[in-house]
C-alpha cells in the first residue's frame, strides 16, 4: 500500500474510507494534498473490488478549512488561474466524474475548497457539529474550485448568492434544512452512517450506478442533453452481464448477486 504524506486510507468489505490527515492544519488542502487524494482516488476507482469510496477529514473539529491559503497568498493573475484549473480537474470534477460513488463525511468545518470538496462528493452526510460556508470573498477571492457552480446546483441561486457573498457559515441542521447535506447525526455515528448508506450502494450493480452517475451528471452539463444521455446510457446496459444477472435473479426470486 503506497504511504501517503497527508492522507489516511482504510479498506473495508467493499469500500474505501480516505481521511485527510493535517489536523493540526484543519486538513487544509495544500498542493500535495490534492495530488494524493488524486491518486488514491484513482487508485480506489479502478479497484473492481471497491464499490464506494468515503472521504472524510481526521480530529473532531474539521473536515476540510479550505484551500492552503498559506500556499496562494502571494499567487499571480496566472497563477491564480492555474490554481484554480488544475484543482478542478485533478480533484473537484474529477471527483464528480468517478465511476465510484463517493460520500463525504463532514465532521467539522467544511469552508471553501473544503466545502467544494463535500459538494464535488455524490452524497453529503454531516456530524451535528459541522460548519458551512466559502468565505473567499473575505480573503478577496471567489470560490475557485466549483463553489459557485455546485453550490447553485444545491440550494438554488439565492440561497448560494447569500452564502458567497455573506461569506457566512451555516450549521449543520441549517445545510441539512437547504438540502446541502442529507443527513446529519452524532459525530460518533457518522462514519457508521455513511457505511450504512454505502452498504445499501453496494447491494446494486456497479455498472448501472456508473451510467447513473453519468446520466446525473450530464443535467449539468452545458450542451449535452441529458435526456439524450439517458437514453444511451439505459440502453448499454442491456448488453451488460450486471443487467443479465439482476434481471434473471428478480425472476428466480433469488438476490442478485453483481460483486462475486
Ligand atoms: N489554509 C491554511 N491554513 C489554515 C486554513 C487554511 N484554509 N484554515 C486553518 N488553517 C490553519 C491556521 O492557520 C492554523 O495554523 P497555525 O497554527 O500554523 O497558525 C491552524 O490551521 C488552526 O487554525 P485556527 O485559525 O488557529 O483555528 P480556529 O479554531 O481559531 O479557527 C477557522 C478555525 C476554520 C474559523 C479558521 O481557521 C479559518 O477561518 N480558516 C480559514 C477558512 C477559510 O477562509 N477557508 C477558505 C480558504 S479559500
Amino acid at each position: 500500500m503506497t504511504m501517503y504524506k497527508n492522507i489516511l486510507t482504510e479498506k473495508k468489505e467493499g469500500l474505501v474510507i480516505i481521511t485527510i490527515n493535517r489536523p493540526d492544519q484543519l486538513n487544509a488542502l495544500n498542493k500535495e494534498t490534492i495530488a494524493e487524494l488524486h491518486d488514491e482516488l484513482s487508485r480506489a476507482d479502478e479497484d473492481r473490488s471497491v464499490g464506494v469510496i468515503i472521504l472524510t477529514g481526521s480530529g473532531e473539529k474539521s473536515f476540510v478549512a479550505g484551500a492552503d491559503i498559506k500556499e496562494f497568498a502571494d499567487f499571480s493573475i496566472a497563477q491564480g488561474g492555474e490554481l484554480a484549473m488544475n484543482g478542478q480537474k485533478t480533484l473537484f470534477t474529477f471527483i464528480e466524474e468517478l465511476s465510484t460513488p463517493v460520500i463525504a463525511a463532514v465532521n467539522g468545518f467544511a469552508l471553501g475548497g473544503g466545502l467544494e470538496l463535500a459538494m464535488a462528493a455524490h452524497i453529503r452526510v454531516a456530524s451535528g457539529n459541522a460548519r458551512m460556508g466559502l468565505p473567499e470573498v473575505s480573503l478577496g477571492v471567489i470560490p475557485g474550485y466549483g463553489g459557485t457552480q455546485r453550490l447553485t446546483q444545491l440550494v438554488g441561486k439565492g440561497k448560494a448568492n447569500e452564502m458567497v457573498f455573506t461569506a457566512g457559515m451555516i450549521n449543520a441542521e441549517e445545510a441539512l434544512q437547504w438540502g446541502l447535506v442529507n443527513y446529519v447525526v452524532e459525530q460518533g455515528d457518522l462514519i457508521n452512517k455513511a457505511e450504512e448508506i454505502a452498504g445499501k450502494i453496494l447491494k446494486n450493480s456497479p455498472m448501472a450506478i456508473s451510467a447513473a452517475i453519468r446520466a446525473i451528471n450530464a443535467n449539468f452539463k452545458d450542451g449535452v442533453n441529458g435526456f439524450d444521455v439517458e437514453i444511451e446510457e439505459f440502453g448499454k446496459c442491456f448488453g451488460t452481464d450486471e443487467f443479465k444477472e439482476g434481471t434473471t435473479a428478480f425472476l428466480e426470486k433469488r438476490k442478485a448477486n453483481f460483486r462475486s
